[in-house]
């Protein structure tokens, strides 16, 4: 830390962030159907200890409580997801009005602290029978996406500030559908592309549907991490380019109008990341020329994944780009004959949090500059969307509970927020992660993110040093 933080922007948005099935438990509660975290976490080995989002923060019953921590706390902005199991219990037909009431309670509660509600209508937890029906890999899961956004934007469509339609696509095709780290467990390595486009294709259509029901602004948060070489080979510098049109182009060169990056496309143009592994050495798909995308493994045979007409619905304009941001990727070539064209590498030189992840706000300025000088004129406003790190909070028998590692990696991370709007950036506001330590996917309770102590026991939140530091930092100077 260098003295006392620059000034922000007026109207800059400080803001934190949570997911549902990450803190609201209540799992078979007022009607909420079973999603594909509920039958992932119940399968033996998937997650630390065998943890579930069963109770998770309670949030669902606890809600007022959390809205007067955040109101403690003097943040402008929520940003939290609403459940599709609990709005449409069977992935499709008609609303659960009970699921609805919850967010309609939520978001009430919020405003009457004036908290802008910003609402994420997918972060992971799809409704089982959506994922019997194939899950991402089936087209027809877009579709269903975009009746289900319809069905919230009817009732909440008057108070949600700002609208995000899908959390990190790329974290759930790679590790839900690539590596089976994630529900729904699916090991399809570089196969797990029609994931990515379809979830494209459901942003797009639920941005439609938005826009049809609320003049709130759209936005979808993606999940980025700068590229950093291992070695310096042309074969290491060819697999940071492969890993990073993965991981940061996939999903937003085609938001942005731009198509599928070059690299990901076959020798006919076709949509197919097996470009990546041999250029040219492709054979010539089967699929209809002209259209990018090798064959749909959900659709009927001989249908490309990518139709006429999909680019232009997924590159509907959006009003910001969300923008989460934990640490740059290392990587060198692969060896020869491996599935994929890259191999991650750790990367040595930097502090680490309880995940391991490194410390990076470096990572962040470079993002966010390379961002704007990647896509010019047509990059929206960035609200940094997520930001946080994990540490092995303990409560101490004073009762305090003391986070000095996440004060100063909030710090850094500001500052290089502060040092690319120097740089020109257009960055509007940040949403820590989170507001509460919860449930951490596969690592289940293993790894606290909070700026709020929980003890998954007894449910009582204990703020951190950190919730001080940050209250003193949004508070109107
Ligand atoms: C992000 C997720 C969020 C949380 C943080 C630590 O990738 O969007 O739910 O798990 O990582």
């Amino acid at each position: 830390m260098t003295g006392p933080m620059p000034d922000f922007p007026a109207g800059f948005t400080w803001g934190v962030a949570t997911s549902a099935y990450q803190i609201e438990g209540a799992t078979t509660t007022d009607g909420r159907g079973p999603s594909i975290w509920d039958t992932f976490a119940r399968a033996p080995g998937r997650v630390v200890d065998g943890g579930t989002g069963d109770v998770a923060c309670d949030h669902y019953h606890r809600y007022a409580e959390d809205v007067e921590l955040m109101a403690g706390l003097g943040v402008g902005a929520y940003r939290f997801s609403v459940a599709w199991p609990r709005v449409q219990p069977a992935g499709s037909g008609p609303a659960n009005p009970a699921g609805l009431d919850f967010y309609d309670r939520l978001v009430d509660a919020l405003l009457a602290r004036d908290i802008d509600p910003v609402a994420t209508l997918f972060h992971w937890d799809l409704p089982q029978p959506r994922q019997d029906a194939g899950g991402w890999l089936a087209r027809d899961t877009a579709h269903r996406f975009a009746d289900y956004a319809d069905l919230v934007a009817a009732r909440l469509g008057d108070r949600i500030r700002l609208w995000i339609t899908l959390n990190e696509p790329f974290v759930h095709m790679s590790l839900g559908y690539a590596m089976g780290v994630h529900a729904p467990g699916e090991v399809r390595l570089l196969d797990a592309v029609p994931a990515a486009h379809h979830q494209l294709l459901g942003h797009g259509l639920a941005v439609a549907a938005l826009r049809a029901r609320t003049g709130s602004p759209i936005a979808i948060a993606n999940n980025y991490s700068p590229v950093r070489l291992a070695g310096d080979t042309a074969a290491d510098r060819a697999a940071a380019r492969a890993y990073d049109a993965l991981h940061n182009r996939l999903f937003t060169d085609p938001l942005l109008g731009r198509g599928y990056p070059a690299d990901l496309l076959g020798p006919a143009g076709l949509l197919d990341p097996r470009a990546l592994l041999d250029p040219g050495a492709l054979p010539e798909p089967d699929g209809p020329l002209g259209l990018a995308g090798p064959l749909d493994p959900g659709g009927p045979a001989g249908v490309a994944l990518v139709r006429p007409g999909d680019l232009e619905t997924i590159a509907a304009p959006i009003d910001a780009l969300g923008v989460n941001y934990y640490s740059p990727t290392g990587v060198r070539a692969a060896e020869a004959g491996s599935p994929l064209p890259f191999e991650p590498v750790p990367l040595g030189g930097y502090p680490t949090t309880s995940f391991g992840w490194p410390v990076a706000p470096d990572g962040l300025r470079e993002l966010l500059t390379s961002l704007r000088d990647r896509y010019g004129d047509d990059l929206p406003p960035i609200y940094v969307t997520e930001g946080g790190c994990s540490y092995d909070d303990v409560v101490q028998p004073d009762g305090r509970c003391h986070d000095p590692e996440r004060i100063a990696y909030l710090d850094g991370h500001l500052r290089a927020v502060r040092d690319a709007l120097d740089d020109g950036v257009d960055v509007r506001g940040y949403f820590v992660w989170s507001l509460l330590d919860n449930f951490e996917w596969a690592e289940g309770y293993t790894k606290r993110f909070g700026l709020v102590h929980v003890d998954f026991d007894t449910q009582v939140r204990t703020p951190k040093s950190s919730y001080a530091w940050y209250r003193d930092l949004v508070r109107p100077r």
